[in-house]
């Protein structure tokens, strides 16, 4: 097989990570609840794993890192936490359903307003767009980091900088850039940074989490346990209880820790080995006629591993599963969760198909996939 489906979920994971998540399974029992060996063992590894994950992003204070379930969680936590009965909300086409979906729940629940702004001929979404959608009312900007259909890596800097001037909070979705991307949380200077642990950060599947760059404190989605303050029946306001109530995913953390303790060696590498494959993968599909890239931006401008591209008139899942079956090349077809990129690109009928390259493939497998591309463009008129 040729795995080149990470933008869904990384695969292979490090090897470190399931012996940590083993490990967790075996000694730790509930973190914070009792005081005996099994559940310290716990609470110690859930601390280093906070604690690595503010070093990697820059954090003096690992409370400032949130886990939750998904990346979703995260985005979910600040979008229903922060936007109140009337608000408006500036995001961009470029949105994945985990942001898109929450606001039009808020817009049916809360009677919020939001507002899409589009990106440039490059694919990024330039501040001058979003600007020029700020109300009175708007109380939240949304941008990704990259675009989980395009890879192309958006502004997120000079957006935060737009919002600072206008005292509007900032959340960025880190999905596709989390562990792929050099990242500093203060340097980037947003308010809230939302990430999944296990696609570029190459943890398990089971955790993911929010960073907080400043003093806003959304409204907790959840109310319970944390083995805190147990005589009070108000939420404890201290981080990071007053987002994680109930029993913590322990062995995903462990594994989360352990591919943070991978990346810290060797992130760097990495970056330059998946920037290296990614540029291979683009000129080879440029080459081939039938090949229709979604966007195809000049050299400089950031990019992530992640190409989508249309053979011909070809369906983008009948093509995948082409794929899958001439070359075991493990990729993905349709919408990726994305309706407003695709209607951008003109495919929101039939998709894209979309590689997306990880820490451990090689050129060896990236030639193999072009050619298996090749063959099959040769059955395909160009459109
Ligand atoms: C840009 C983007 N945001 C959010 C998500 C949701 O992440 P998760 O599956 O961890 O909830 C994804 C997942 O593919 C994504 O690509």
């Amino acid at each position: 097989m040729i795995y080149l489906d990470n933008a869904a979920t990384s695969f292979p994971k490090p090897p470190l990570v399931s012996r940590a998540m083993a490990y967790a399974v075996e000694h730790c029992a509930n973190p914070g609840r009792s005081g005996h060996a099994p559940a310290l063992e716990a609470g110690r590894i859930i601390l280093q794993a906070r604690e690595r994950m503010a070093a990697f992003f820059g954090l003096d204070d690992p409370m400032c890192v949130l886990f939750t379930l998904n990346c979703t969680d995260a985005l979910n936590l600040v979008i229903q936490g922060m936007i109140r009965p009337g608000q408006h909300v500036v995001t961009t086409s470029l949105e994945h359903n985990s942001v898109l979906r929450p606001l039009f729940h808020l817009q049916q629940s809360r009677g919020i307003t939001w507002s899409v702004a589009t990106p440039d001929e490059n694919g990024q979404v330039q501040p001058n767009q979003i600007r020029r959608l700020i109300t009175p009312r708007t109380a939240l900007v949304i941008v990704t980091h990259a675009s989980n259909v395009t890879g192309i890596v958006q502004p997120v800097e000079e957006i935060a900088s737009l919002c600072q001037g206008k005292g509007l909070p900032l959340l960025v979705d880190g999905a596709q850039a989390g562990g792929i991307l050099d990242i500093s949380l203060p340097r980037l200077d947003a308010d809230f940074y939302a990430f999944a642990g296990h696609k570029g950060l190459l943890g398990p599947q089971g955790i993911g989490g929010l960073l907080l760059g400043s003093d806003l404190r959304p409204l907790p989605l959840r109310q319970g346990g944390t083995g805190s303050a147990s005589s009070e029946l108000s939420q404890p306001r201290d981080l990071p209880d007053l987002y994680e109530s109930g029993t913590a995913p322990t062995p995903a953390i462990a594994g989360l820790g352990a591919s943070l303790e991978y990346l810290d060696r060797f992130a760097p590498a990495l970056r330059r080995h998946e920037s290296h494959l990614t540029s291979a993968l683009l000129e080879g599909l440029r080459k081939i006629p039938q090949v229709h890239l979604l966007s195809d931006p000049p050299a400089g401008i950031p990019r992530v591993g992640v190409v989508s591209f249309n053979l011909g008139d070809m369906d983008s899942s009948e093509a995948a599963d082409q794929l899958w079956r001439r070359g075991q090349i493990a990729c993905r077809s349709g919408l990726h969760c994305a309706p407003y990129t695709h209607a951008f690109y003109g495919t929101e009928t039939r998709g894209a198909v979309r590689l997306s390259i990880g820490a451990f493939n090689t050129q060896r497998e990236i030639d193999a996939a072009l050619r298996v591309i090749h063959n099959l463009a040769q059955e395909v008129p160009c459109s």
